[in-house]
């Protein structure tokens, strides 16, 4: 069979295509994520959107199979389980109930392994068998490659560094249920808390930011602040990127990678992150690994990384 669907499940928006041998995406189309508040809602868009984008391109029995990347996915269960940023709680079913309704076989896995799959076969991470993807967006993932091969850990759910702890005291409460995880500080939201606790906090310093009401800024509005010079809005990612420069150096020693590759909204940061992730990463560094890790940003077109990622998990179906 020469087609496989790529699914990237993501909490505002879902991303599918239709993917060939030579991993070019033929036909892609997405659908909302967060309107469906019911997941049985949700696949029966789903399930129309794959019906629809294989009906323009080829026939179902031509497609091997399905691969789902999704928040707090696990590979072995093919279930979501306690999605922190997403709607549905407890745990999903969700390959089961895909395949039930499309009639092809699904394979899923986490988002962030997805993405380290697309780097891995794609992208930044081609040639290297030892390499962390970290992605930046709606909440905080990792893909943890060792040896060539993604981990999974005995449960299958490796690798959810978003949730390891970088404030012991008065940390952010996280949608967790934990307080300080990474993810508080260094997703999407999490820039946009920051903003809103220096705007607060430091009533003296003059930003365009405050012409925003306060509830309603992205870390998009702190980005293009950034750019036109806003010292307020640099300093918000200097401190974004000084918590994962710290985080960062504490992952190098799990196991000692290679790269770590910056993937995601956020990481169209570029240099305003970029540069304090590298500077305290490396003054945080053990000795052992001064110099030796490479900073790097997904080659991807984001969507495409994740899609094509996930789409790879299709050939693996049985
Ligand atoms: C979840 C991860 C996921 C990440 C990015 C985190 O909150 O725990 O499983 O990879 O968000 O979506
Ligand atoms: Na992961
Ligand atoms: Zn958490």
């Amino acid at each position: 069979k020469p087609y496989v669907i790529g699914i990237d499940v993501g909490g505002t928006n879902t991303v599918i295509g239709i993917v060939d041998k030579r991993g070019q995406i033929l036909r892609s189309g997405s659908i909302k994520t967060a309107v469906h508040a019911e997941v049985n809602d949700y696949l029966d868009d789903l399930s129309k959107l794959i019906n629809e984008i294989v009906a323009e391109t080829t026939t179902k029995d031509q497609i091997k199979g399905i691969g789902v990347g999704a928040p707090n996915g696990n590979y072995f269960s093919g279930s979501i389980e306690f999605a922190p940023n997403l709607r549905w709680k407890g745990i999903i079913p969700f390959a089961r109930l895909l395949e039930e309704k499309v009639g092809i076989p699904v394979a899923l896995t986490n988002d962030a392994n997805a993405a380290a799959i697309g780097e891995m076969t794609y992208g930044a991470a081609r040639g290297m068998k030892d390499f962390i993807v970290i992605t930046l967006g709606t909440g905080v993932g990792s893909g943890i490659v060792v040896n060539g091969q993604l981990v999974y850990g005995h449960d299958g759910f490796a690798g959810e560094l978003g949730h390891v702890i970088m404030r012991r005291n008065n940390g952010r409460l996280c949608g967790c249920g934990r307080t300080g995880c990474l993810e508080t500080y260094a997703s999407a939201t999490g820039v946009a808390r920051t903003a809103r606790e220096y705007l607060e906090l430091r009533p003296d310093m003059p930003s365009q930011l405050r012409s925003i009401p306060a509830e309603t800024i992205t870390s998009k509005d702190v980005f293009d602040a950034a750019m036109t010079g806003d010292e307020m809005a640099k300093e918000i990612f200097r401190f974004t990127g000084k918590i994962l420069g710290e985080a960062f150096a504490d992952f190098v020693a799990f196991s000692s990678p290679e790269a770590i590759i910056l993937f995601g909204g956020l990481a169209k940061a570029g240099d305003l992150i970029m540069k304090p992730v590298q500077e305290t990463m490396e003054s945080n560094l053990l000795a052992i690994f001064k110099n030796k890790v490479k900073l790097l940003f997904s080659e991807l077109k984001e969507s495409d990384a994740a899609v094509l990622g996930a789409s790879a998990l299709g050939w693996e179906v049985k």
